[in-house]
């Protein structure tokens, strides 16, 4: 029988999740359906209800739901605890099970893919909101030489890092303060400001000349941070798909114990950088 999973999201027309498991099911040769749902606001936990009711398998879950779909989980993963949020979730046994998979799609992409290593590398982490959660313990989990968070409100970047203690050292910061400090090898947007064109008030002498620069958002081009980025001597530069598409890699695993190929799909999905 063919099993059914869905991403929820509202809104959820732009989802490129239902393409990407559609070619990770075609590769692998698994039966499988991938629908998107768009719950109303406030009405995540009963659409989830009714979508396990009708014989769904399990979920990926996007924006606004992450922290509904935490809260609807009768188990969380360590992943998922760490971050405060889920983006899959496996129904299993009359169980609902909460996993996150961002931070590890993120890491999959920057050292399988952009072939970056993150190990002793100086890296800064833009932005302190749910996208900086989901991030932070997977890149501390590299073993970076430094991990320094910077925000608008740098009380906000101080929690965080407070709340990452126990994974490593951590340091948080305003803008203001970046000046100070020596560049970066690796500079990560996770700042909502991509989404209304404008970019985080990073000094351009973060860039490490060589470094990597990544932009968490996807499929928006050479953003205002990327253009900064590559002007101050940044030498990779990154949008999120290859993330989106590894984190789905990564549930697909969770869900069907085999592993697809992303690499055919990050190609068919991937925008020019210009
Ligand atoms: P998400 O779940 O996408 O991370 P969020 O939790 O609302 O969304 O967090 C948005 C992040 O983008 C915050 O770190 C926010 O900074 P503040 O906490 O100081 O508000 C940051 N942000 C949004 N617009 C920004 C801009 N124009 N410049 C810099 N930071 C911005």
């Amino acid at each position: 029988m063919t099993d059914a999973y869905a991403v929820f999201g509202n809104p959820i027309g732009h989802s490129k999740s239902p393409r990407i498991h559609a070619a990770f099911a075609h590769s692998t040769r698994q039966d499988i359906r991938y629908a998107a749902i768009e719950a109303p606001l406030g009405g995540f936990a009963e659409a989830l209800r009714a979508f396990r009711a009708s014989g769904g398998r399990g979920a990926n879950v996007t924006a606004p739901f992450k922290l509904d779909a935490y809260a609807a989980a009768d188990a969380l993963s360590e992943r998922a605890l760490a971050a405060g949020a889920v983006n899959a979730l496996k129904f299993e046994q009359g169980r609902v099970l909460g996993e996150n998979f961002d931070g590890v799609g993120l890491v999959r992409d920057i050292e399988a893919n952009l072939r970056f290593s993150l190990a002793g590398r100086r890296v800064l982490l833009l932005g302190a909101g749910g996208a900086a959660r989901g991030a932070a313990p997977a890149l501390l989990a590299r073993h970076p030489a430094a991990l320094v968070i910077a925000n608008r409100h740098p009380g906000k970047a101080q929690e965080l890092a407070a709340a990452l203690a126990p994974l490593g050292g951590v340091d948080a910061c305003g803008y203001d303060d970046l000046a100070r400090r020596p560049p970066f090898d690796v500079v990560l947007n996770s700042t909502s400001a991509s989404w209304s064109g404008e970019r985080p008030p990073a000094p351009s002498a973060c860039f490490a000349r060589g470094g990597l620069a990544y932009e968490l958002v996807y499929g928006k081009g050479l953003t205002p941070f990327l253009a900064q980025a590559k002007a101050a001597g940044a030498e990779v530069l990154a949008d999120g798909v290859g993330m989106l598409v590894e984190q789905a890699a990564e549930a697909f695993l969770w869900w069907r114990g085999v592993r697809p190929d992303t690499r055919p799909v990050i190609a068919a999905l991937t925008i020019p950088l210009e």
